[in-house]
């Protein structure tokens, strides 16, 4: 596929230049068929990063320059794919990095390349503990949709008809990624604001964000804390919250028990809102990944071509899907 379109507009850019003796439309032609980045993420194997390096990729297909999907999973596998990158002539990539504190490395290596780097989703932290302004960022308003979790937590509490001093929450953190502590802390206020009890919230702390790290994290939190009979479940991520609830369900909770919900509305929701029963999984609060991926890119794209460095950060707003209008909202989402 990807022989094809630069091919194709090659001969396309040389005839357009014969016949118009114009010189500098080919050589136009020629640095925009050159341009190739790469598109770098800490979790190759999740719905999320999959849709985002996809809709990279079919941007490059119609602007006509070329994607390379790569996986960075650790510090080692990022500056390798960095090397990767520059050898194969790349002058760019968009990364979501394993760790944020990994920032300044990354810079320096790019900086050795001449290279342009934005980042998507989780956003560098430089030496200082602070958020590298200079590298151009997309993410999620992160407190933002937090918040709207909580909201969506809180009303299907309310149709329940639950006692708010009866339930417990299983808030599963990541502090050291500050885009998911925004999250769940935002998800927190909308709780309390609503009139949740502070005392009744318990922290399981994951390594990482995917399902398994929080699956290993909410366990413990319900062995210990057998007397609560409802249970609310957030996190960083939908993958985090699918945890969490396999978790409620080897404890022995039934699914009208259990209320959790994510963020992102990727594979892993859509999934589980078409199992044949409903489960503890109530929503997710959808992020168009398909958006992030495009737009990362085409920020990066413009960057190289025309020199225009992109805003330095750029926040993405979400959307409830729940088991009853998921599909409709993955259409108007272009997920
Ligand atoms: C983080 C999470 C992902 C996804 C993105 C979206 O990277 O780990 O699951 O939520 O943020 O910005």
């Amino acid at each position: 596929m990807s022989f094809t379109t630069p091919m194709t507009r090659t001969l396309l850019g040389m005839a357009v230049g014969l016949a118009l003796s114009a010189g500098p439309l080919t050589a136009q032609a020629q640095s925009d068929e050159d341009v190739k980045m790469g598109f770098i993420v800490k979790k190759p194997e999740q719905a999320w990063f999959i849709n985002e390096q996809e809709a990279a990729t079919a941007l490059g297909e119609e602007k006509g320059f070329e994607v390379v999907r790569l996986s960075g999973e650790d510090g080692q596998e990022v500056l390798s794919a960095i090397d990767n990158l520059n050898s194969q002539g790349a002058q760019g990539f968009v990364i979501c990095p394993p760790d944020v504190r990994l920032g300044p490395a990354i810079m320096n290596r790019a900086k050795q390349y001449g290279m342009k780097v934005v980042t998507v989703d989780d956003r560098f932290i430089g030496s200082d503990g602070e958020p590298m302004e200079n590298v151009p960022h997309l993410g999620m308003s992160g407190y933002k949709i937090g918040e709207q979790v909580g909201n969506a937590i809180a009303e299907e509490m309310d149709n329940r008809g639950w006692d708010p001093d009866e339930v417990a929450a299983l808030r599963i953190t990541n502090y050291e990624l500050p885009t998911a502590k925004e999250r769940t802390d935002g998800a927190t206020a909308a709780l309390l604001e609503s009139g949740f009890k502070k005392d009744n919230i318990f922290d399981a702390p994951q390594q990482n964000t995917d399902t398994s790290s929080a699956f290993s994290a909410a366990s413990p939190v319900f062995s210990k804390r057998g007397d609560f009979e409802h249970w609310v479940i957030y996190a960083l991520n939908e993958e985090s919250v699918l945890g969490g609830v396999r978790a409620s369900e080897q404890y022995g909770l039934d699914p009208d028990q259990v209320i959790g919900v994510g963020i992102n509305g990727s594979g892993a929701a859509f999934a589980e809102f078409s199992r044949e029963k409903p489960t503890g999984f109530h929503g997710t609060v959808a992020v168009s990944s398909t958006m992030h991926g495009r737009q990362s890119a085409d920020n990066l794209y413009q960057w190289i071509t025309d020199g225009e460095k992109p805003k330095a950060n750029t926040e993405t707003t979400g959307k409830l899907m729940t088991r009853d209008n998921w599909q409709d909202v993955r259409e108007e989402l272009g997920l």
